[in-house]
């Protein structure tokens, strides 16, 4: 399969010797402090709307995200460049007056887009209906081209489905115009990729801070928090350091700071551990779990078995279809949650 994940390895390629869900940040991990699991720093300004303070973790039936026969047809091919994603639409719409300026997307020279081939389009997620919960640690697994980044871009509010319904957070968001999806996307939203997706002229610390530049919040307040997130990934010596003197590794914790910082509800996660070897890999996995710990949902898209018995739940996307959704782990419950509204 070629096109805009063909570094990915197919699945199964990865054995499962060491797929062991173990506790979050059961501490010895080099790099990463013991004092897990990972959240919001107590500072009382980033707490999170009034429905999660972080003190007081949501509860475990509280759906946080609600597909009802999603579905989502390709009418257009476009080149990679203009594809959802970039960090204007990622962190909001409006950074604010001293904030660096970021790399543009769409390119400017992005060719236009071509009709989809047969002119009906290219049907790539067929009918999805998901129910994810406050706290759970969700994988969407499934081989390349089975439509795990196109369901996490409508996730994440980057796209939006051709037919059905989507609610985040309790709330129908297909009327959302483009500003009010961002201001959504930014407050409840945290973004991590398989390509880091790092400022690479900014450090480690302005990095983090990143998604903060389009709230109203004192930079003195971002950095402060910015450090502290960096250090609760293992990064407290490495906060000036440039993404090109970090390793793969450290440049995906900088990343998780980043996601962070506005405390958001939710991470969605694209193949984070894609380019990480995998000892690194099972670090990364770890933190996740940390964050997880600390309340924060998270749905990370693999196509790696290892990866994904990380997880509580795998959800498995075949040709846009789910599959299967069950239960994580050496005993996994076939069906679990299947039945569930
Ligand atoms: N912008 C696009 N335009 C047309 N087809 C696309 C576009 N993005 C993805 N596709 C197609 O949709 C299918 C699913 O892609 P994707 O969601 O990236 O899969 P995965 O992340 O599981 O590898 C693929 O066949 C891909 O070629
Ligand atoms: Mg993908």
């Amino acid at each position: 399969m070629s096109g805009p994940n063909a570094s990915e390895r197919p699945a199964g390629e990865a054995t499962s010797a060491s797929a062991k869900p173990g506790p979050a940040l059961a501490g010895g991990q080099a790099g990463v402090p013991a004092n897990a699991p990972v959240s919001a720093p107590s500072d009382a300004s980033f707490h999170r709307p009034a429905t999660a303070a972080t003190s007081n973790p949501p509860t475990a039936t509280e759906a946080v995200i609600e597909l009802a026969d999603v579905r989502k047809v390709y009418r257009q091919i476009l080149a990679p460049a203009a594809r959802p994603g970039g960090f204007a639409r990622l962190f909001g719409r409006k950074p604010r007056a001293n904030a660096p300026s970021l790399p543009q997307s769409p390119d400017p020279n992005t060719p236009p887009p071509l009709e989809a081939p047969g002119g009906g389009g290219v049907e790539v997620l067929t009918g999805i209906d998901l129910t994810i919960r406050a706290g759970e640690f969700v994988a969407l697994q499934g081989t390349s081209g089975s439509g795990k980044s196109t369901l996490l871009h409508l996730l994440g509010l980057l796209d939006t489905p051709t037919s059905g319904t989507y609610r985040l957070l309790g709330r129908d968001v297909s009327g959302l115009s483009d500003e009010e999806a961002s201001a959504l996307r930014g407050s409840a939203l945290g973004f991590v990729f398989q390509s880091f997706y790092l400022v690479p002229y900014a450090t480690a610390l302005e990095n983090v801070m990143l998604p903060g530049l389009y709230t109203d919040r004192p930079e003195a307040e971002l950095r402060q928090r910015a450090r502290a997130l960096l250090a609760q990934v293992g990064l407290a010596d490495r906060m000036d350091f440039k993404p090109a003197n970090l390793s793969g590794g450290q440049q995906q914790r900088v990343a998780m700071a980043r996601a962070l910082l506005n405390a958001p509800r939710v991470i969605l996660a694209d193949e984070p551990t894609g380019q990480l070897d995998s000892a690194t890999s099972a670090e990364i996995m770890r933190l996740f779990a940390s964050v997880n710990a600390g309340g924060t949902t998270i749905v990370l898209v693999t196509h790696d078995e290892q990866v994904a018995a990380r997880a509580q739940r795998i959800i498995r996307i075949v040709d846009g279809r789910i599959v299967d959704d069950a239960a994580a782990g050496p005993t996994p419950a076939p069906g679990r949650d299947k039945t569930k509204p």
